[in-house]
């Protein structure tokens, strides 16, 4: 039977006309339909978020409760809600599963990180002339914070942007992608059971070209959150003038395999970090750049560990690779592999597509210019690109327009370091894969990867303001 979803808006559920099918990933079957925002819902959204945070404001111990409360109650519903996400995102459950602990991790952390919110002692009475003044600084909350969150990670990239506005004390109005809405209107559910008062969460599901765009033209809205495309992000750095904002956006992850690397570990973490959601993660991995002398080996450990992959059906909890967010994507992703082909580059392994699932592949003989390796491919496409000089391959790593994470492998200390000071990314992890992460790091990137960073304590530092107060006290 297929389910319906309605928006909720300043503490309501909220049905309208208008409808958005939400399709099943893996069969593309209607799964469910969500009320759909017009002009009215998302103003009604921004009025309740507007007036909540101006007369409802909750004690940081009050929201590290209902925080605390939100993270207990995603591990109570974790099996729902995961098949849900299975189901609206095509993301094999192994994986939705883990993503359910890591949001509940999140959530808990923003309610921890409600405690300590702090400003600072400023010792002003140390300036020339400033005798008998006392200053200190406090964070207080931006207002109302518009979020913007995308298909890939349904829950946990909304709690990385809803959990940490709550707890620096805003109020959100989320706009999640209509892609995977679901996700995001059950863990709105989750806050409501939680006791969050109403107006501090309201989800408005909708297109970017209306929801999106009226958002972002609203100037009762403090400060913008997002994560999608360079393209969008750039669109809402230009329109959103002098209003904060945290941007977190694409990325074609470098991962270099040295000489001085332990293969095997090397090919293992590779082959799982690539193609996990079907390479639909911002640093999976996608340019592989390995050393001559272990170009062979590593090729081949490779293919080994990618053919132990189990590529299917995301509701068998043994998938490992299930289908791309929709067929047309699976379809744009084989394009790309086809024009690097009429280009000179060959499929080392897979290439291979069936509706919305294509088969984890390999590309070798790439050129720097070709889309598989400079633009984010967000599929499960790698390319290896052969390098005999560390010095060069961080040269080429860099000439990327991204800078998100990236990974090197090596047991040689003084080239993990030379490689931490010099690759262009926000996050360089030494031994893993660019796919590292645990949700209490600073995660973002540099270049056209983004702006700001994400991890709870970084997202609240991003969602207040430091205000400083100074007392001019009588001379005694
Ligand atoms: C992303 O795709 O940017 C999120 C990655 C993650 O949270 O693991």
């Amino acid at each position: 039977m297929v389910k319906s979803y309605k928006l909720y808006i300043n503490g309501e559920w909220i049905d309208t006309d208008d409808k958005l099918e939400v399709l099943n990933k893996y069969t593309q079957e209607t799964y469910a339909e969500v009320a759909k925002a017009s002009e009215k819902e998302v103003n009604q959204a921004v009025e309740a978020a507007q007036k909540a945070f101006k007369n409802n404001q909750m004690s940081p111990y009050k929201r590290y409760e209902i925080l605390k409360r939100v993270s207990e109650l995603l591990l109570e519903n974790k099996e729902e809600l995961a098949q849900n996400m299975t189901m609206e995102a095509g993301k094999p459950l192994k994986q939705t599963r883990t993503e359910i602990d890591r949001a509940s991790q999140t959530v808990e952390l923003s309610a921890e990180e409600a405690k300590r919110v702090h400003g600072e002692g400023v010792p002003v009475e140390a300036a020339p002339g400033s005798e008998n003044r006392m200053a200190f600084t406090i964070k207080v909350p931006v207002g109302v914070v518009g979020a913007i969150s995308p298909f890939n990670f349904p829950i946990n990239l909304v709690a990385h942007k809803i959990a940490p506005a709550i707890a620096a004390g805003n109020a959100v109005v989320l706009k999640p992608t209509s892609k995977t809405p679901i996700s995001a209107l059950k863990l709105a559910e989750l806050f409501e059971e939680a006791g969050l008062p109403k107006g501090f969460l309201n989800v408005v599901v909708g297109s970017g070209s209306t929801v999106g765009n009226q958002m972002m033209e609203d100037s009762r809205i403090n400060m913008y959150t997002f994560t999608g495309s360079a393209k969008v992000g750039l669109k809402l750095k230009q329109n959103t003038g002098l209003n904060k904002l945290i941007l977190e956006l694409g990325n074609n992850s470098p991962v270099i395999v040295d000489k001085e690397a332990d293969v095997d570990a090397a090919a293992a973490n590779i082959a799982a970090k690539s193609f996990a959601f079907a390479g639909q993660v911002c640093i999976s991995v996608q340019r592989i750049y390995v050393h001559e002398e272990v170009k062979e080996e590593f090729q081949n450990k490779l293919v080994d560990a990618i053919k132990d992959l189990n590529v299917g059906d995301p509701n068998d909890p043994d998938t490992d690779v299930g289908p791309m967010i929709s067929e047309e994507e699976a379809k744009r992703a084989v394009s790309w592999i086809e024009e690097a082909k009429d280009a000179g580059a060959e499929v080392f392994y897979g290439g291979e597509r069936e509706g919305a699932l294509l088969k984890p592949t390999v590309m070798t003989n790439v050129k720097n210019d070709m889309k598989v390796v400079c633009e984010e491919i967000f599929a499960p496409v790698v390319s290896m690109i052969p390098f005999s000089n560390m010095e060069e391959c961080i040269n080429e790593v860099n000439e990327s327009q991204y800078g998100l994470q990236g990974g090197i492998f090596t047991q040689n200390l003084d080239t993990a370091f030379y490689a931490a000071k010099n690759v262009e990314v926000g996050g360089l992890m030494i031994n893993d894969s660019s796919q590292y992460r645990v949700d209490l790091m600073p995660y973002g990137g540099v270049k056209s990867s983004g702006w700001g960073k994400e991890g709870p304590k970084y997202s609240i530092d991003e969602m207040t303001e430091e205000r400083l107060v100074v007392m001019n006290l009588a001379q005694k």
